[in-house]
């Protein structure tokens, strides 16, 4: 395993192996191949489990024959089940030791005399404290009756709630029966076929080949709402009408998405609004994206999170990083295709002032990374996918895109999207595969514009080039002025002109705040502004840092309040850091972490444990 690992860490530094192993999965994927799954799961909220079976069908690869090893983390594996005919029979299985960040590798013993396809029973369970679940308790939810449970997947946490070859470089299609409580609805990122929500039996089908990490599945209050033809909203009652409001253009997002990236092959296109604990802003889950209720600001503002996500429709989910080394694949063409959607809907002003913001928190997410974790494409190994996240695969692969567009032209940058999905559909692919396409439809075509050391150097090293074409602060001239007559002292807070002012604008404008403000500054702008009360999510957090940095204590039971109702990784983050850099604040964040544990998902206990007690993890 070590010479193994070494080796693949060699061929990261030379860049000259195509296929790359996923140094996060136990999986054998070069012997047996996981072709179809069906999964049957009881959702049983009292334990906090789910129970049931998963039925693999399998294609072996080697003429060898071998051990079949599959990724678990935290599963009671009850027994593992051969199809023979009509009969199943029982076959040896052992699960290794638990390796913190990849979990226990399952190995089964498959008989000699299995053919090429064959097909196996997984009889288990997940337990209460699975890395890919949360289980939340009729008060964590809006509606306060029901539980609620629901899933993230991506990076590596498909493996705590079913066994399998947990690695994206594998695709499958699946099939699922759900089965809940009375009265609790049941959803995957898949088709739904059968819905009884008085006996609470559900059946999917997911016909096209996905990854692991986009497999899904929540149960709660839910309901659903028609937006358009294709596109709906699943959202507890009390949520459903103002989550069909905020995203009503999904719609006409998906529409021109089509237009700029070609047909869209999933079938239709819901949202899913979570709980506000769910850690992220929002997972492209197929079918059926996943999103933070933190974007409900009400007029529309934070609408981008569901161009992302839907982007991924093509970057991500119809064309895959094989591993998680090349994730920028995923979402540096997501951030990329995620403003064409919006300037497509909400014009070019828009997409410019979210391409600068997404610029800025870049640079600003630099300072804190070493060089070797500023690569696009960057070696994982030994590392918790969930501990290294960072905006580099993000905003460092849409500049390369940028790069790109400019030097061959928007034309034909929307033809090699298009060209480009339709060649690699339903197929993982690594950096490497990227380039020798670029190579052949760009760089070949239409020669002397980039070179392929120039890819490269974007690719394998740290920072930004100098290539690189930055997003102008143009669009915030106005905004850039009425910071600076604050600051001078010549412009009074109450009499900046803010009537106009988008959630851009204000994003633009506390961002870029000097770090050191006065109390008699911070008071000022609260008081003209209402800051502390912002309804807004993000501007409330860029407002609440600034807080924390200043220790403006008048908006310190926002700040508290803030920490105990949102589990959003990226708002809360950032707040706990700024917490921990004096003694009062670190004092303020422990007490706050440990009330709000109970209520975050593990990925944000994880992520923040650490940062709250550095000693301890
Ligand atoms: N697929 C990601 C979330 C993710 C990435 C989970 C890597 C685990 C590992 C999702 O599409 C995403 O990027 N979400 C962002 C959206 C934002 C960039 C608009 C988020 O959650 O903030
Ligand atoms: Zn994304």
């Amino acid at each position: 395993m070590k010479s193994f690992l070494s080796l693949t860490a060699a061929c990261v530094l030379l860049h000259a192996m195509p296929v790359l192993a996923d140094v996060h999965s136990y999986a054998n994927i070069a012997d047996y191949r996981q072709q179809r799954l069906h999964l049957d799961l009881a959702v049983d909220f009292e334990q906090s489990i789910l129970t049931g079976f998963a039925e693999i069908e399998f294609e072996r690869l080697s003429a060898e024959r071998s051990a079949l090893v599959l990724d678990t983390r935290s599963l009671v594996i009850r027994s593992v089940e051969y199809a023979k005919g009509k009969r199943w029979e029982r076959l040896p299985f052992e699960l290794g030791a638990a390796d913190p960040i990849l979990g226990r590798p399952l190995t089964i013993d498959v008989p000699a005399r299995a053919p090429r396809q064959f097909r196996l029973r997984i009889n288990y369970e997940s337990r209460p404290e699975a890395s890919g679940l949360q289980w939340l308790s009729p008060r964590q939810t809006a509606g306060g009756e029901l539980p609620f449970l629901f899933s993230q997947s991506q990076a590596i946490h498909a493996r705590s709630w079913v066994p399998l070859q947990d690695t994206p470089a594998v695709r499958f299609p699946f099939t699922a029966e759900v089965r809940t409580p009375p009265g609790i609805r049941a959803v995957m990122g898949a088709g739904s076929a059968e819905v009884d929500r008085e006996s609470g039996r559900y059946t999917f089908d997911m016909p096209q080949p996905i990854p692991s990490y986009l497999l899904a599945i929540a149960a709660g209050d839910l309901e659903f709402r028609a937006i358009g033809e294709r596109t709906g909203v699943f959202a507890e009652p009390s949520v459903l009408a103002s989550a069909a409001h905020e995203f009503a253009d999904t719609e006409r997002m998906l529409e021109v998405s089509e237009q700029l990236f070609g047909p869209y092959r999933w079938g239709r296109y819901d949202l899913l609004i979570l709980p506000p604990s769910f850690p992220f802003g929002g997972m492209e889950n197929p079918r059926l994206s996943f999103i933070t209720p933190t974007v409900l600001a009400g007029d529309r503002s934070l609408v981008a999170l569901i161009a992302h996500e839907l982007a991924h429709s093509w970057s991500g989910n119809l064309v895959t990083n094989s591993s998680w080394r090349d994730l920028w694949l995923n979402e540096g063409f997501t951030v990329f295709l995620e403003a064409r959607i919006m300037e497509a809907v909400y014009g070019e002003r828009r997409r410019r002032m979210e391409e600068r913001l997404g610029y800025e928190d870049l640079i600003a997410n630099f300072a804190t990374l070493a060089p070797e974790m500023q690569h696009l494409a960057v070696d994982l190994t030994g590392e918790d996918p969930d501990l290294v996240f960072s905006q580099v695969p993000y905003e460092k692969g849409r500049l390369m895109l940028v790069w790109l567009d400019r030097a061959f032209g928007r034309d034909t940058m929307n033809r090699f999207l298009t060209d480009y999905f339709d060649h690699f559909a339903f197929r993982s692919i690594a950096t490497e595969d990227f380039l020798a396409y670029v190579d052949e439809h760009l760089l070949a075509k239409y020669p002397g514009r980039v070179s392929r050391s120039e890819l490269e150097r974007w690719i394998f090293t740290p920072g930004l080039p100098d290539l690189a074409v930055l997003p102008s602060a143009d669009v915030f001239t106005r905004i850039d002025d009425a910071r600076a007559g604050f600051l001078a002292g010549s412009l009074a807070a109450e009499s900046i002109d803010t009537a106009d002012w988008s959630t851009q604008d204000w994003l633009y404008f506390l961002n870029n705040l000097p770090e050191q403000l006065s109390a008699a500054q911070l008071a000022e702008l609260d008081a003209a502004f209402e800051l502390t009360t912002a309804g807004n999510n993000e501007i409330a957090h860029s407002w609440l840092k600034m807080a924390i940095r200043n220790d403006y204590r008048p908006a310190w039971p926002r700040l508290e309040e803030y920490l105990l109702t949102i589990g959003r990784n990226k708002l809360v983050r950032p707040l706990y850091t700024e917490l921990m850099r004096t003694e009062a604040g670190a004092e303020f964040a422990r007490d706050v972490f440990l009330r709000a544990k109970p209520g975050y998902h593990p990925l944000t206990i994880t992520v923040n444990e650490r940062i709250v007690f550095p000693e301890t993890s």
